[in-house]
């Protein structure tokens, strides 16, 4: 059924979350004209508050993660928000829940960013209240579950209540722009796809770095891993747009079959194909930082950084391993995607001296996001002494070439495609399995082998070791 809710239900609308991205996302779609009048957004959390005093904690989040020129009139926005204190692991809250909620006019929009053990009863209570009719969707915000297991079970209770056409699971990367940038470049320009395949590619890098550490998320970080924090979700996704065939157009079905199709072709990969690592004491911009386990208050095994160097076996990456790297505590913020090309077949000019460096496609998608091609060029000159040949940058900023262009918080899109009811930028049950059938397995071999994750400095790319697993196959990571 398509309809834009005119009501949105925020679980979890004191926490972090909201606070940094949901609200700030919310008023900036306001200041922009973008929701509808008569949308209304309710907060529920376990604290006891009033309408007043949430539209009071809004204001203040709002102050701090939404700059002043993206805010337009926050009254107009805080009128839209009320508050219903609930405890969610029982159903009496729901009723009253339900009364706050009132009967919307077109249909209500669901966001749950709590902890994944509320899940089932928070269902149960929406059940209970009639808070689950057909005008009802569910969005739900990671972590999806800690295994395969844990996330059919978190599934299974969704889908007793929502079906999948109901359910919206956030990936926040699907939300960046340049990652949706992604899917024009390859599909836009008649450019790139003859030459993307094993034909032409010879190795594809991911490398999604941040400089934080723990952040005060303590006991859901040592819990999860750079593995299922990172990779099992965003680093996937970003790795099924690269490998994915053509979709016959964009919407959210033909999307989300070919990026299921690649996230099934997944090689199960062996032991010295991945590399962990956890950070110790060291410095990031000149800045000294405890190390992860000074962070933590006591020793741990949780891997903050991993490298993988993956495979697609179908037939068009045969041979073309992708090399993933994350971690927390490296040099610098960056998230980007290398697409190394092969060398041409011949060298017209090798007798001449000249030295050919394959075509690199870098991918940047944050913090700059930008795309640059290397080409070879000739350096000028008469030549007498042979031809000299020079990779040089074909550069695009996407801030310059769009200037003017608002740049969005990825939720602000997200939400907003929420509120219409366009799955296309969200993840399908059968895209998370796939991803944790293969995250799992990778767990099963470290836990096999009491893999232990190799130390690193803080402000270093991680441990030696994942520099070895690229240099081993004559790969240099992109720095
Ligand atoms: C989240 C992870 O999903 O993504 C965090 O849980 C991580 O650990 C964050 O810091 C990174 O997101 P972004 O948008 O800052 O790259």
């Amino acid at each position: 059924m398509k309809f834009t809710a005119d009501r949105l239900l925020l679980f979890g609308a004191t926490g972090d979350l909201s606070q940094r991205m949901l609200l700030p996302s919310l008023c900036a779609l306001d200041a922009d004209g973008l929701l509808g009048p008569d949308v209304r957004i309710i907060g529920t959390a376990r604290s006891p508050m009033n309408d007043a005093e949430f539209r009071n904690f809004a204001r203040a989040a709002l102050e701090k993660f939404l700059p002043a020129d993206r805010r337009g009139s926050l009254a107009s926005f805080l009128n839209r928000l009320s508050y219903q204190g609930l405890d969610a692991t029982s159903l009496e809250g729901f009723d009253d829940l339900a009364k706050k909620v009132g009967t919307p006019a077109q249909g209500l929009a669901i966001f749950l960013s709590t902890a994944p053990s509320l899940f089932e009863p928070t269902i149960r209570g929406l059940q209970h209240a009639g808070l689950d009719g057909p005008n009802v969707r569910m969005c739900l915000e990671k972590p999806l579950g800690t295994n395969l297991d844990s996330s059919c079970e978190i599934n299974d209770a969704v889908s007793a209540a929502f079906p999948e056409e109901r359910i919206f699971r956030i990936d926040h990367y699907l939300g960046k722009e340049t990652v949706q940038n992604l899917l024009a470049l390859r599909f836009a320009n008649i450019l790139f796809e003859p030459l993307w395949n094993a034909a032409h590619i010879d190795h594809v890098q991911i490398t999604v770095a941040e400089t934080v550490g723990l952040e005060g998320r303590v006991a859901f970080y040592d819990d999860a891993g750079a593995l299922r924090d990172m990779v099992q979700n965003h680093m996937l996704q970003l790795l099924a747009l690269v490998a994915m065939e053509p979709p016959s157009n964009f919407d959210a079905t033909a999307i989300r079959d070919e990026k299921v199709k690649v996230l099934r072709s997944l090689r199960q990969v062996t032991q010295s194909e991945t590399v962990t690592g956890q950070y110790r004491a060291g410095a990031i911009s000149g800045q000294a930082v405890p190390g992860y386990d000074d962070e933590l208050g006591k020793d741990s095994d949780t891997e903050t950084f991993v490298a993988i160097k993956a495979h697609v076996d179908n037939w068009r990456w045969k041979g073309v391993p992708f090399y993933l790297r994350t971690g927390k505590r490296l040099p610098k913020r960056v998230t980007e995607i290398v697409v190394q090309f092969r060398c041409v077949p011949h060298s017209i000019f090798a007798d001449k001296g000249a030295k050919m460096t394959p075509n690199r496609l870098v991918i940047g998608i944050q913090p700059e996001e930008n795309i640059s091609l290397s080409l070879m060029a000739k350096v000028p000159g008469l030549d007498r002494d042979g031809i000299r040949l020079r990779s040089v940058p074909l550069d695009i900023a996407m801030r310059d070439a769009f200037t003017g262009a608002v740049r969005r918080i990825a939720y602000e899109r997200l939400l907003l495609d929420l509120v219409e009811g366009d799955q296309t930028l969200f993840v399908r049950r059968d895209e998370v399995e796939a991803q944790w059938e293969w995250v799992d397995r990778i767990r099963a071999l470290w836990d096999a082998q009491n893999l232990e994750p190799k130390t690193y400095t803080a402000g270093s790319w991680g441990p030696s070791a994942a520099i070895a697993l690229a240099e081993r196959d004559g790969v240099t990571w992109h720095e």
